[in-house]
Protein backbone atom coordinates (compact mmCIF):
# COMPACT_ATOMS: atom_id res chain seq x y z
CA UNK A 1 0.00 0.00 0.00
CA UNK A 2 1.30 3.90 -0.55
CA UNK A 3 2.02 5.80 1.76
CA UNK A 4 -0.86 8.39 3.00
CA UNK A 5 0.18 11.68 3.62
CA UNK A 6 -1.96 15.17 4.72
CA UNK A 7 -1.06 18.54 3.90
CA UNK A 8 -2.95 21.15 5.89
CA UNK A 9 -3.28 24.84 4.31
CA UNK A 10 -3.42 24.59 0.29
CA UNK A 11 -1.74 28.43 0.07
CA UNK A 12 1.65 28.33 -1.24
CA UNK A 13 3.55 26.12 0.75
CA UNK A 14 1.44 23.56 1.12
CA UNK A 15 -0.19 23.52 -2.41
CA UNK A 16 4.03 23.40 -3.33
CA UNK A 17 4.53 20.73 -0.32
CA UNK A 18 1.90 18.46 -2.21
CA UNK A 19 3.10 19.02 -5.78
CA UNK A 20 6.67 18.20 -5.00
CA UNK A 21 5.35 15.00 -2.56
CA UNK A 22 3.12 14.25 -5.90
CA UNK A 23 6.10 14.26 -8.18
CA UNK A 24 7.98 11.85 -5.70
CA UNK A 25 5.12 9.68 -6.54
CA UNK A 26 5.66 7.05 -3.36
CA UNK A 27 2.75 8.58 -1.67
CA UNK A 28 -1.22 9.59 -1.76
CA UNK A 29 -1.31 13.24 -0.92
CA UNK A 30 -4.74 15.02 0.93
CA UNK A 31 -4.70 18.58 0.56
CA UNK A 32 -6.65 20.62 3.33
CA UNK A 33 -8.20 24.07 3.43
CA UNK A 34 -11.02 25.85 4.54
CA UNK A 35 -11.68 27.74 1.30
CA UNK A 36 -14.43 25.91 -0.70
CA UNK A 37 -13.28 24.45 -4.07
CA UNK A 38 -9.37 25.59 -3.85
CA UNK A 39 -7.61 22.61 -2.76
CA UNK A 40 -9.71 20.57 -4.55
CA UNK A 41 -9.04 22.86 -7.68
CA UNK A 42 -5.01 22.46 -6.77
CA UNK A 43 -5.69 19.03 -6.38
CA UNK A 44 -6.78 18.38 -9.45
CA UNK A 45 -4.65 20.53 -11.27
CA UNK A 46 -1.44 18.82 -9.42
CA UNK A 47 -3.35 15.48 -10.12
CA UNK A 48 -3.48 16.11 -14.01
CA UNK A 49 0.32 16.82 -14.06
CA UNK A 50 0.84 13.31 -13.34
CA UNK A 51 0.66 11.91 -16.91
CA UNK A 52 3.48 14.45 -17.86
CA UNK A 53 5.35 14.66 -15.20
CA UNK A 54 5.03 10.28 -14.86
CA UNK A 55 3.99 9.74 -11.35
CA UNK A 56 0.86 7.62 -10.08
CA UNK A 57 0.18 9.09 -6.99
CA UNK A 58 -3.34 10.29 -6.01
CA UNK A 59 -4.17 13.78 -4.98
CA UNK A 60 -6.92 15.01 -3.90
CA UNK A 61 -8.33 18.11 -1.66
CA UNK A 62 -10.91 18.58 0.63
CA UNK A 63 -12.27 21.33 2.80
CA UNK A 64 -12.53 18.56 5.98
CA UNK A 65 -10.78 15.78 7.60
CA UNK A 66 -12.69 12.20 6.89
CA UNK A 67 -10.60 11.86 3.27
CA UNK A 68 -7.40 12.49 5.96
CA UNK A 69 -7.82 9.37 7.96
CA UNK A 70 -4.70 7.22 8.52
CA UNK A 71 -2.20 9.52 7.23
CA UNK A 72 1.12 8.69 7.91
CA UNK A 73 2.65 12.23 8.10
CA UNK A 74 0.74 15.41 7.91
CA UNK A 75 2.36 18.82 7.43
CA UNK A 76 0.55 21.93 9.05
CA UNK A 77 1.14 24.88 6.96
CA UNK A 78 -2.14 26.54 7.79
CA UNK A 79 -1.87 29.72 8.99
CA UNK A 80 -1.50 33.47 8.05
CA UNK A 81 2.24 34.66 6.62
CA UNK A 82 3.96 37.76 7.53
CA UNK A 83 3.26 41.27 5.87
CA UNK A 84 5.86 43.34 4.55
CA UNK A 85 7.51 44.88 8.09
CA UNK A 86 6.03 42.28 10.72
CA UNK A 87 8.10 39.77 12.34
CA UNK A 88 6.93 35.86 12.56
CA UNK A 89 5.88 36.53 16.05
CA UNK A 90 3.54 38.71 15.44
CA UNK A 91 1.66 35.95 13.72
CA UNK A 92 1.01 33.98 17.41
CA UNK A 93 -1.78 34.84 18.10
CA UNK A 94 -3.70 34.29 14.78
CA UNK A 95 -2.28 31.19 13.45
CA UNK A 96 -2.24 29.54 17.58
CA UNK A 97 -6.07 29.11 16.98
CA UNK A 98 -5.63 27.73 13.65
CA UNK A 99 -2.79 25.38 14.63
CA UNK A 100 -5.34 23.91 17.61
CA UNK A 101 -8.24 23.05 15.78
CA UNK A 102 -6.05 21.73 12.93
CA UNK A 103 -4.26 19.70 15.47
CA UNK A 104 -7.57 18.11 16.71
CA UNK A 105 -8.47 17.01 13.53
CA UNK A 106 -5.69 15.43 12.56
CA UNK A 107 -5.29 13.42 15.72
CA UNK A 108 -8.60 12.37 15.80
CA UNK A 109 -8.14 11.29 12.30
CA UNK A 110 -4.57 10.00 12.40
CA UNK A 111 -3.49 9.13 15.91
CA UNK A 112 -0.50 7.61 14.60
CA UNK A 113 1.10 10.34 12.43
CA UNK A 114 3.82 12.03 12.45
CA UNK A 115 3.37 15.92 12.03
CA UNK A 116 5.77 18.15 10.41
CA UNK A 117 5.29 21.87 11.89
CA UNK A 118 5.77 24.91 9.00
CA UNK A 119 2.97 27.42 10.13
CA UNK A 120 4.76 30.44 11.84
CA UNK A 121 5.86 31.30 14.58
CA UNK A 122 7.71 28.00 13.41
CA UNK A 123 8.58 27.01 17.33
CA UNK A 124 5.86 27.81 19.46
CA UNK A 125 3.78 26.44 16.91
CA UNK A 126 5.20 23.19 17.06
CA UNK A 127 5.10 23.37 21.02
CA UNK A 128 1.52 23.79 20.83
CA UNK A 129 1.04 21.17 18.44
CA UNK A 130 3.19 18.47 20.81
CA UNK A 131 0.60 19.97 24.05
CA UNK A 132 -2.30 19.42 21.69
CA UNK A 133 -1.82 16.05 20.03
CA UNK A 134 -0.81 14.57 23.25
CA UNK A 135 1.93 12.78 20.88
CA UNK A 136 5.51 11.29 21.99
CA UNK A 137 8.23 14.32 21.13
CA UNK A 138 9.64 11.81 17.87
CA UNK A 139 6.09 13.12 16.22
CA UNK A 140 6.06 15.83 16.30
CA UNK A 141 9.03 17.69 14.14
CA UNK A 142 9.54 21.76 13.19
CA UNK A 143 10.71 22.85 9.78
CA UNK A 144 12.80 25.65 9.40
CA UNK A 145 16.69 24.49 10.13
CA UNK A 146 16.46 23.42 7.05
CA UNK A 147 15.32 26.42 5.47
CA UNK A 148 17.78 28.55 7.36
CA UNK A 149 20.47 26.36 6.62
CA UNK A 150 19.82 26.00 2.79
CA UNK A 151 19.92 30.14 2.55
CA UNK A 152 23.29 30.44 4.55
CA UNK A 153 24.58 27.51 1.77
CA UNK A 154 23.39 29.78 -1.24
CA UNK A 155 24.59 32.53 0.04
CA UNK A 156 28.37 31.23 0.79
CA UNK A 157 28.29 28.97 -2.46
CA UNK A 158 27.67 32.25 -4.32
CA UNK A 159 30.66 33.94 -2.44
CA UNK A 160 32.64 31.10 -3.09
CA UNK A 161 31.77 30.60 -6.81
CA UNK A 162 31.31 27.20 -6.17
CA UNK A 163 28.34 24.01 -6.11
CA UNK A 164 25.68 24.61 -3.10
CA UNK A 165 26.56 20.89 -2.85
CA UNK A 166 30.11 21.80 -1.73
CA UNK A 167 28.77 24.01 1.40
CA UNK A 168 27.71 21.89 4.48
CA UNK A 169 26.36 24.10 7.00
CA UNK A 170 23.93 23.93 9.90
CA UNK A 171 21.64 26.98 11.42
CA UNK A 172 20.80 25.96 15.10
CA UNK A 173 18.10 27.81 17.50
CA UNK A 174 14.71 29.17 17.00
CA UNK A 175 13.28 30.19 13.85
CA UNK A 176 13.72 34.00 13.99
CA UNK A 177 16.36 37.10 14.59
CA UNK A 178 17.92 34.40 17.32
CA UNK A 179 18.70 31.91 14.80
CA UNK A 180 22.63 30.99 14.95
CA UNK A 181 24.02 30.12 11.56
CA UNK A 182 27.64 28.23 13.16
CA UNK A 183 30.16 29.64 11.07
CA UNK A 184 32.80 27.46 12.66
CA UNK A 185 31.26 24.32 11.79
CA UNK A 186 30.30 25.44 7.71
CA UNK A 187 32.89 23.76 5.19
CA UNK A 188 33.33 23.97 1.82
CA UNK A 189 34.60 20.48 0.28
CA UNK A 190 35.73 19.67 3.91
CA UNK A 191 37.41 22.96 4.11
CA UNK A 192 36.27 25.61 6.76
CA UNK A 193 35.13 28.41 5.84
CA UNK A 194 36.97 30.84 7.74
CA UNK A 195 40.03 29.79 6.42
CA UNK A 196 39.00 30.38 2.98
CA UNK A 197 36.60 33.52 3.49
CA UNK A 198 37.43 36.98 5.61
CA UNK A 199 35.94 37.61 8.79
CA UNK A 200 33.98 40.59 7.17
CA UNK A 201 32.72 38.39 4.74
CA UNK A 202 31.41 35.95 6.98
CA UNK A 203 29.33 37.98 9.14
CA UNK A 204 27.60 39.66 6.20
CA UNK A 205 26.40 36.52 5.00
CA UNK A 206 25.48 35.33 8.42
CA UNK A 207 23.52 38.87 8.74
CA UNK A 208 21.90 38.09 5.64
CA UNK A 209 20.80 34.23 6.49
CA UNK A 210 19.10 35.67 9.62
CA UNK A 211 17.13 38.06 7.51
CA UNK A 212 16.55 36.02 4.73
CA UNK A 213 13.00 35.56 5.20
CA UNK A 214 12.87 39.02 5.90
CA UNK A 215 14.30 39.91 2.24
CA UNK A 216 11.92 37.84 0.41
CA UNK A 217 8.52 39.51 2.37
CA UNK A 218 10.05 42.51 1.20
CA UNK A 219 10.72 41.36 -2.37
CA UNK A 220 6.72 39.60 -2.80
CA UNK A 221 4.93 42.15 -0.43
CA UNK A 222 2.46 40.10 -0.66
CA UNK A 223 3.05 36.59 1.43
CA UNK A 224 6.66 34.74 2.32
CA UNK A 225 9.08 32.32 1.08
CA UNK A 226 7.41 29.32 -0.08
CA UNK A 227 9.54 27.46 -2.92
CA UNK A 228 12.66 26.78 -0.23
CA UNK A 229 10.66 26.14 2.45
CA UNK A 230 8.19 23.18 0.96
CA UNK A 231 11.71 21.67 -0.44
CA UNK A 232 12.74 22.14 3.10
CA UNK A 233 9.17 20.21 4.61
CA UNK A 234 9.79 17.48 1.59
CA UNK A 235 13.13 16.87 2.65
CA UNK A 236 12.03 15.88 6.03
CA UNK A 237 9.08 13.77 4.41
CA UNK A 238 11.68 11.38 2.43
CA UNK A 239 13.97 11.11 5.72
CA UNK A 240 11.06 9.49 7.34
CA UNK A 241 9.90 7.57 4.96
CA UNK A 242 12.66 6.41 3.10
CA UNK A 243 14.17 5.91 6.99
CA UNK A 244 16.96 7.57 6.21
CA UNK A 245 18.44 8.37 8.91
CA UNK A 246 19.66 11.94 8.00
CA UNK A 247 20.84 14.09 10.00
CA UNK A 248 18.84 17.44 9.60
CA UNK A 249 18.49 20.85 11.31
CA UNK A 250 14.81 20.74 13.03
CA UNK A 251 13.14 21.96 15.50
CA UNK A 252 12.59 19.58 18.28
CA UNK A 253 11.56 19.36 21.83
CA UNK A 254 14.94 19.15 23.99
CA UNK A 255 14.17 17.39 27.11
CA UNK A 256 17.76 18.22 28.55
CA UNK A 257 20.07 18.24 25.84
CA UNK A 258 22.13 21.21 25.01
CA UNK A 259 20.79 21.69 28.85
CA UNK A 260 17.25 22.79 27.73
CA UNK A 261 14.47 21.61 28.81
CA UNK A 262 10.86 21.23 27.94
CA UNK A 263 11.07 23.59 24.43
CA UNK A 264 10.65 23.01 20.89
CA UNK A 265 14.32 24.79 19.14
CA UNK A 266 16.24 23.54 16.13
CA UNK A 267 19.21 21.31 16.52
CA UNK A 268 20.76 18.93 14.41
CA UNK A 269 18.03 15.55 15.05
CA UNK A 270 18.42 11.82 13.61
CA UNK A 271 15.05 11.44 10.98
CA UNK A 272 14.12 8.10 10.16
CA UNK A 273 10.95 5.83 9.90
CA UNK A 274 9.59 6.97 13.71
CA UNK A 275 10.16 10.81 12.89
CA UNK A 276 13.15 11.86 15.38
CA UNK A 277 15.20 9.03 16.27
CA UNK A 278 17.93 11.00 18.06
CA UNK A 279 18.43 14.05 19.13
CA UNK A 280 22.36 14.78 18.00
CA UNK A 281 24.62 17.11 21.00
CA UNK A 282 26.85 19.04 19.07
CA UNK A 283 29.53 20.12 21.34
CA UNK A 284 29.15 24.04 21.28
CA UNK A 285 32.00 26.83 22.44
CA UNK A 286 30.78 29.21 25.08
CA UNK A 287 29.56 32.01 23.08
CA UNK A 288 27.23 29.32 20.89
CA UNK A 289 25.73 28.19 23.82
CA UNK A 290 25.10 31.67 25.23
CA UNK A 291 23.14 32.65 21.50
CA UNK A 292 20.86 29.31 21.85
CA UNK A 293 20.11 30.39 25.35
CA UNK A 294 19.18 33.62 24.10
CA UNK A 295 17.41 31.85 20.82
CA UNK A 296 15.74 29.70 23.67
CA UNK A 297 14.54 32.82 25.66
CA UNK A 298 12.70 34.12 22.39
CA UNK A 299 10.54 30.85 22.12
CA UNK A 300 10.02 30.75 25.65
CA UNK A 301 8.43 34.45 25.33
CA UNK A 302 5.82 33.09 22.82
CA UNK A 303 4.86 30.28 24.41
CA UNK A 304 3.96 32.28 27.86
CA UNK A 305 1.64 34.68 25.44
CA UNK A 306 0.27 31.18 24.29
CA UNK A 307 -0.45 30.29 27.74
CA UNK A 308 0.20 26.42 26.97
P1 LIG B 1 -0.74 31.14 2.55
O1 LIG B 1 -1.55 32.27 3.04
O2 LIG B 1 -0.36 31.08 1.12
O3 LIG B 1 -1.49 29.76 2.91
C1 LIG B 1 -2.05 29.50 4.15
C2 LIG B 1 -3.31 28.71 3.91
O4 LIG B 1 -3.83 28.27 5.17
C3 LIG B 1 -4.43 29.52 3.23
O5 LIG B 1 -4.81 28.92 2.01
C4 LIG B 1 -5.54 29.51 4.26
O6 LIG B 1 -6.84 29.46 3.68
C5 LIG B 1 -5.23 28.22 5.02
N1 LIG B 1 -5.89 28.15 6.31
C6 LIG B 1 -6.14 29.14 7.21
N2 LIG B 1 -6.82 28.63 8.27
C7 LIG B 1 -7.01 27.32 8.04
C8 LIG B 1 -7.63 26.28 8.76
N3 LIG B 1 -8.20 26.47 9.95
N4 LIG B 1 -7.63 25.03 8.21
C9 LIG B 1 -7.06 24.80 7.00
N5 LIG B 1 -6.46 25.76 6.28
C10 LIG B 1 -6.43 26.99 6.79
O7 LIG B 1 0.58 31.08 3.47
P2 LIG B 1 1.92 30.28 3.18
O8 LIG B 1 2.87 31.14 2.47
O9 LIG B 1 1.56 28.97 2.62
O10 LIG B 1 2.49 30.12 4.67
C11 LIG B 1 1.82 29.29 5.59
C12 LIG B 1 2.44 29.40 6.98
O11 LIG B 1 3.75 28.84 6.95
C13 LIG B 1 2.60 30.83 7.49
O12 LIG B 1 2.35 30.85 8.88
C14 LIG B 1 4.06 31.13 7.22
O13 LIG B 1 4.57 32.14 8.04
C15 LIG B 1 4.67 29.78 7.51
N6 LIG B 1 5.98 29.57 6.92
C16 LIG B 1 6.92 28.98 7.71
C17 LIG B 1 8.16 28.69 7.23
C18 LIG B 1 9.15 27.98 8.10
O14 LIG B 1 10.34 27.99 7.78
N7 LIG B 1 8.74 27.36 9.17
C19 LIG B 1 8.54 29.04 5.86
C20 LIG B 1 7.46 29.60 5.08
C21 LIG B 1 6.23 29.86 5.62
C1 LIG C 1 10.78 32.36 6.07
O1 LIG C 1 11.78 32.33 6.77
C2 LIG C 1 8.38 32.87 6.24
O2 LIG C 1 9.50 31.88 8.02
C3 LIG C 1 9.46 32.02 6.67
O3 LIG C 1 10.81 32.63 4.86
Amino acid sequence: MRNKFTVVGAGNVGATCAQRLAERGYADIVLVDIIEGMPQGKALDILQSGPVIGFDSNVVGTNGYEETAGSDIAIITSGVPRKPGMSRDDLVLTNMNIVKVVTEELVKHSPNCIIIVVANPLDAMAQLVLKVSGFPRNRVIGMSGILDTARFRTFLAQELNVSVEDVAAYVLGGHGDTMIPLTRMATVSGVPITEVLPKETVARIVERTIKGGGEIVALLKTGSAFYAPSAGAVQMVDAIVLDKKQILPCAAYLEGEYGINGVFVGVPVKLGRNGIEEIIEIKLTPEEEAALSKSVDAVRELIEIMKI
